[in-house]
């Protein structure tokens, strides 16, 4: 059976946002998915609390990187307590649904922006930033 995909996932794939590195980043996460072995990296730019800016690299699936590019853009402006709360199932909502074989693929995105607030957090004696 094929699989479908949404016009978003598709727009997110063929068009990512917010793809690079930055290079001064105050937070960076790191995570990957040992049964795919897909990783992503996220960098995240906080600037009194909130989220100036955030980039991702993605070295996997077409939904890791629409997962990974609706998630920066979910992120950005947001507080870093409100960008904790994001969850896979928010982005997936955000792309208009992912087939359920490739929701895993939206973990990773969830675990990515988390490692980057925590690693935000642990560099800066696990202060809010507020
Ligand atoms: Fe590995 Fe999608 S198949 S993240």
């Amino acid at each position: 059976m094929a699989m479908t995909y949404s016009e978003k996932v598709r727009d997110h794939f063929a068009h990512p946002r917010n793809v690079g590195t930055i290079e001064d980043a105050d937070g960076v996460g790191e995570v990957g998915n040992a049964v795919c072995g897909d990783i992503m990296k996220m960098y995240l730019k906080i600037d009194d609390g909130i989220i100036t800016d955030a980039k991702f690299n993605t070295f996997g699936c077409g939904a890791a990187i629409a997962t990974s590019s609706m998630a920066t853009e979910m992120i950005r402006g947001k507080r870093i307590e409100e960008a904790e709360k994001l969850t896979n199932k928010a982005v997936v909502e955000a792309l208009d649904g992912l087939p359920p074989v490739k929701l895993h693929c939206s973990v990773l995105a969830e675990e990515a922006v988390r490692a980057a607030l925590e690693d935000y957090r642990s560099r800066n004696g696990n202060r809010s930033g507020t």
